[in-house]
């Protein structure tokens, strides 16, 4: 059976496209979702893409996602990385392996944005490519299944 992965995208990631484009680029979150989407399948991989702007909706989601059969979550928790220590605690709560991107580079911006509260509980960040971020964190989520599976594989 093909693995899914859910796409989480955070705050403010609705107006992309319009919002700030010297920074985040000039592609909708709909042409990003169809590029995941496009990728994805080539990988053989499902996804779902999902946005709220609401930290209750992120947690919701993050939560349900193991029982909804995702193996993994490429998660963009935009402003939300900086300070949500609810989601900091799902990310480390669950099981699932998140990969937590971003569109810019978090480390090359203003001080408040060089700190992740989610970074360490995640499975790894990806920042600074645009689009690439997400296609290179669908690739980082498939190959921590793929290293399990053989670990689980090579213990039986
Ligand atoms: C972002 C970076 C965050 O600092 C910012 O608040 C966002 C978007 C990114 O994808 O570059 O909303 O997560």
């Amino acid at each position: 059976m093909k693995p899914a992965i859910l796409v989480l995208h955070g705050p403010n990631l609705n107006l992309l496209g319009s919002r700030e484009p010297e920074i985040y680029g000039r592609l909708t979150l709909a042409e990003i979702d169809r590029e995941i989407k496009r990728h994805a399948r080539a990988r053989g991989v499902r996804v779902e893409c999902r946005q709220s702007n609401h930290e209750g909706e992120l947690i919701d989601a993050l939560q349900s996602a193991g029982g909804k059969g995702f193996a993994a979550v490429v998660f963009n928790p935009g402003a939300f990385t900086h300070y949500s220590i609810a989601l900091r605690d799902t990310v480390a709560a669950i099981p699932l392996p998140v990969v937590e991107v971003h569109l810019s580079n978090v480390h090359a911006r203003e001080e408040f944005r060089r700190h992740s509260v989610i970074a360490p509980a995640a499975r790894g960040q990806i920042s600074g490519f645009g689009l690439q971020s997400y296609l290179l964190g669908i690739d980082a989520a498939l190959g921590v299944l793929q290293s399990r599976r053989a670990a689980r594989e090579a213990g039986r």
